[in-house]
């Protein structure tokens, strides 16, 4: 593709008026005209496949509104009924009840009696898709119960293209076929309980920087940041995981604050009337992200349905004016309509049984009253499973863990206390250092390891006062209580009559105490939220911490709560530095289950869902694009990278990654073996041909080549595998992830493994064909426990026609 930059370039050289582009700055958006490619009229849903029911009934209600009714439905209105994000009013006269639009993806936010569920990213390192699922029905009932139609997640874009994006912990990978089937799962469980996901953020929403317009120092409007991806990089890497989703019967998609190749993703008509409702079949409705509304009859026109948190700026009650003066066609508003009420339908939301919109979401929780209690017995076994699962174990040296009855175990790093406060409203008032303005004094001494050259200090990077089980932003929640790992221990140590002692001021000073513990845990994290990327991925205060423990412990043992990538390397191979885990975002059940870990009550059979380097170095865009001149008012971010984030990267240069994606242990140890390929038939169809439902052409999801193998535990204790395939497709990078089965085995046993492979999983995106094409020719087929350690291979010949 030619990205921005090359045409600047191109610019420069061609002398207009004798004045270059390079010279007078870029002033007007026509400039950028025609790079995101026109796709009109808007496509009318069609109620296909699963939607055909709920679609003739919305049809049969839509046709009895007024233009004004059917226009007030595709705005939000502000409201002191409830506290809800966003809110639709009702029309009563026709039974329509309205809608509750709540975040978000890891629990019902800011309101009471609800649990604070892991994130996306801890379960993405749990590769685990019952897991995801579970916890997706579970988080439903709570929305549900609390009288949310609309909940606000999950996450699947950003896609960690930026290693520091300040909101790659909502979603669960930077990889789209890992993050694709856990969505899937969280839209499937989520939706059995009636509640309509927003899968989000439509799309290429990779970067915190420039995600809405600012003003600059010249009071001139700096436009959002503009993702310029090709076509091919857009459908295998970005559109896949909301592909999956859709498949899955997602109701809603949110559309993100970015631009995409210069055109507001909440108007680009390629986007939204081209990919996603043409192309993927969509039968539900697009909303906007939170004030990312720029314009009335060019959204309309580009396919955008609803309006939030209020239409006023644009749309609103005046409106209707647009399609009676026939600038956006009363058919597309009858379209808007007929998709917000077809998804009502759709999950069962016209049933009396539904609770009323925000019925238990106070306006302002911290006023009395009434609690609708939203928590239930049954959810602790997967927030506690949850929990355990999402914990990467990359270090386990000295048989430091599991603990064999340590006599005396130490604790330090103010990560492992509880918060000093936690409130229904309030993630905020609790970690955000960033929100607090905190700047302690010894932040400020210049331990700037690394920065990013904007205005966010190196500190900025932890989370001060307590555990971080939550990231930051729209993300947060709060549960009932929070199990913070010293509380955790404090248990245990009653329970087994051990000493437990602790330091978690900022500069222990306990050496003694070092010296004579049987482990000493350190406890770190790594803070991230939305609006803001991350300064870095290390900070010298926190290493430090480690370091100055292990100088004087011999079994110093790291526990990282991490939303993100974190390196690890200024410690890593520290010979007192005997074990690490990258425990990510736990939620409420945080302590019970790492502490459970450490004792070896449970094992670890997390996985990382993303590649932890050496150095910051290695990654492909470790950090965010700016606005470079002759762009200053239009920020470019070129994803010249293509296909080749996380992994892909690293392969195509031959980087050592300090800890590769997929790598995880366990307290065993597991051995492939019996690889068997079925490959696909003779001259199979080179494209698809079925019909387009929601998720794209039927076909694309048949199984065409199924794959088996043998995984046997070789260890003396019981524990889970996460079983990988990877896929080298001609023209392709080395491999890419194409399935994964997490397995319990008891030692000694063997299991085995299927992969089916779908069409989809073999294909290319064709540029030219517009389609998902099947090549002829060989392919290699990688099968083992982490995208480096894959010691069953084959290959595979396909011949296509
Ligand atoms: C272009 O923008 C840069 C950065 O804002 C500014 O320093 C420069 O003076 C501008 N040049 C012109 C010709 O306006
Ligand atoms: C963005 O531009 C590239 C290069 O011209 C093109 O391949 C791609 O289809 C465009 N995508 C969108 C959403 O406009
Ligand atoms: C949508 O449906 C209406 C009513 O049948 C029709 O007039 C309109 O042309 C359709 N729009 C498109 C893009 O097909
Ligand atoms: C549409 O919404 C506006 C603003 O909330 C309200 O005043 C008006 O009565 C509504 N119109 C109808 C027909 O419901
Ligand atoms: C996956 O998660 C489910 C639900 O929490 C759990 O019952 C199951 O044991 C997990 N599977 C493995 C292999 O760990
Ligand atoms: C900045 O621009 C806005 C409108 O573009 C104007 O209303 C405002 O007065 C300007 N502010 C300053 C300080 O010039
Ligand atoms: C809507 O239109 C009326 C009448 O033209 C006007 O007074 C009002 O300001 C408009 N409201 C908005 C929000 O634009
Ligand atoms: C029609 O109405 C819309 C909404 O008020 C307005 O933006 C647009 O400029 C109008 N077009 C014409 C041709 O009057
Ligand atoms: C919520 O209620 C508290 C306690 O009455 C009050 O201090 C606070 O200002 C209120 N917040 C809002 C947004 O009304
Ligand atoms: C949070 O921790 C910082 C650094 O130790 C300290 O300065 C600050 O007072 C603490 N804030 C609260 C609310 O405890
Ligand atoms: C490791 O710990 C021992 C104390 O057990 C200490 O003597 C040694 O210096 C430490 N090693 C390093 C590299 O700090
Ligand atoms: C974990 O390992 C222990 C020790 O082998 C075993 O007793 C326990 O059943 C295992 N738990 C799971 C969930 O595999």
């Amino acid at each position: 593709m030619v990205s921005a930059k090359q045409l600047a370039l191109a610019a420069a050289m061609l002398s207009v008026c004798g004045l270059s582009y390079a010279e007078s700055n870029i002033t007007s958006d026509t400039y950028f005209y025609g790079q995101s490619e026109p796709v009109y009229p808007s496509p009318n849903a069609t109620g296909s496949g699963e939607w055909a029911k709920a679609y003739e009934k919305a049809a049969a209600m839509v046709s009895k509104m007024t233009l004004e009714e059917k226009n007030n439905l595709t705005y939000g209105i502000s409201s002191t009924a409830n506290g809800c994000s966003g809110n639709i009013p009702a029309i009563p006269r026709l039974g329509f009840t309205g809608l509750c639009l709540q975040d978000a993806g890891q629990g019902v936010r800011n309101t009471d009696a609800v649990n604070s569920y892991p994130s996306g990213i801890h379960v993405g390192a749990s590769w685990n898709r019952t897991l995801a699922y579970e916890r997706g029905w579970h988080m439903g009932g709570e929305f549900r119960k609390k009288g949310v139609q609309v909940a606000l997640g999950p996450v699947v874009g950003p896609l960690g293209r930026t290693t520091t994006g300040g909101r790659n912990w909502e979603g669960p990978s930077n990889d789209p076929y890992l993050g694709g089937a856990l969505a899937a799962s969280t839209v499937q469980g989520t939706q059995e309980q009636g509640v309509i996901t927003s899968v989000k953020h439509f799309i290429a929403n990779e970067q915190e920087l420039y995600r809405n317009p600012t003003t600059n120092s010249d009071n001139q409007t700096v436009e959002s940041i503009s993702s310029n991806i090709d076509d091919k990089t857009m459908h295998e890497l970005y559109m896949w995981p909301f592909q999956d989703a859709l498949k899955a019967g997602a109701g809603n998609i949110m559309c993100s604050y970015n631009r995409v190749n210069n055109s507001y993703a909440c108007q680009n008509s390629k986007a939204l009337n081209g990919l996603l409702k043409t192309e993927l079949g969509f039968q539900g409705f697009v909303v906007t992200d939170w004030d990312a509304q720029h314009s009335g009859v060019a959204a309309a026109l580009a396919g955008l349905d609803m309006a939030m948190p209020d239409g006023q700026s644009f749309w609103g009650n005046n409106f209707t004016e647009a399609f009676t003066n026939g600038s956006v066609p009363v058919s597309r508003l009858d379209d808007m309509a007929t998709r917000i009420i077809a998804t009502w339908y759709q999950m069962g939301q016209d049933d009396s049984s539904y609770p009323a919109p925000g019925v238990g979401m106070p306006y302002n929780i911290s006023e009395p009253h009434t609690i609708v209690n939203a928590l239930t017995a049954d959810a602790k076994p997967v927030l506690y499973e949850g929990a355990v699962e999402g914990h990467v174990l990359v270090k386990n040296v000295n048989n430091a863990l599991p603990l064999q009855s340590p006599k005396l175990v130490s604790v330090f790093g103010w990560d492992a206390k509880a918060p000093d406060t936690m409130m229904p409203n309030g993630e905020f008032f609790i970690y955000n250092p960033w929100t607090l303005g905190l700047e302690p004094a010894i932040y400020q001494t210049g331990d700037v390891f690394l920065n990013s050259g904007l205005d966010v200090p190196d500190y900025y990077q932890v989370a001060f006062n307590g555990t971080l089980s939550v990231g930051g932003g729209s993300g947060a929640s709060t549960g009932p209580y929070l199990s913070a790992p010293l509380d955790a221990l404090q248990q245990r140590a009653y329970e087994d009559n051990s000493l437990l002692m602790w330091d978690t001021s900022v500069l222990p000073s306990s050496r003694g105490l070092m010296e004579a513990s049987d482990a000493c845990l350190v406890f770190l994290n790594a803070f991230a939220t939305e609006s803001m990327d991350r300064p870095g991925l290390r900070e010298d205060y926190s290493d430090g911490l480690v370091k100055q423990v292990a100088s004087t412990c011999a079994n110093t043992i790291v526990v990282i709560h991490n939303a993100g990538t974190r390196l690890v390397d200024q410690f890593a191979d520290h010979e007192n530095v005997t074990a690490i885990v990258f425990a990510h975002l736990p939620g409420q059940e945080s302590g019970r289950a790492i502490v459970n870990l450490l004792y070896g009550d449970e094992n670890f059979s997390g996985k990382l869902p993303y590649t932890v380097a050496k150095n910051e170095s290695d990654y492909a865009t470790l950090f965010h694009s700016g606005a470079v001149t002759p762009y200053g008012l239009f920020p470019q971010a070129d994803f010249d990278e293509g296909i080749l984030t996380d992994y892909r990267y690293f392969d195509k240069h031959g980087i050592t990654p300090r800890y590769e994606f997929g790598f995880g242990l366990s307290y065993t140890t597991f051995s492939f073996s019996d690889l068997k390929v079925s490959a696909p038939k003779k001259n199979i169809a080179a494209y698809p041909s079925g019909a387009i439902e929601q998720g794209g052409a039927v076909d694309l999801w048949e199984t065409v080549a199924t794959v088996t193998a043998k995984v046997r535990n070789t260890g003396r204790k019981s524990g889970a595998e996460v079983a990988q395939i990877y896929i080298g497709i001609p023209g392709g990078p080395i491999k890419q992830l194409r399935g994964f089965e997490k397995v319990l085995i008891p030692a000694g046993k063997s299991v085995k493994v299927t992969f089916p492979l779908a069409r989809r999983d073999l294909s290319t995106w064709d540029v030219v064909a517009q389609k998902w094409l099947l090549q002829s020719g060989t392919y290699n087929i990688y099968v083992g426990s982490s995208s480096k350690d894959l010691p069953l291979t084959a290959t595979m010949q396909v011949t296509s026609s």
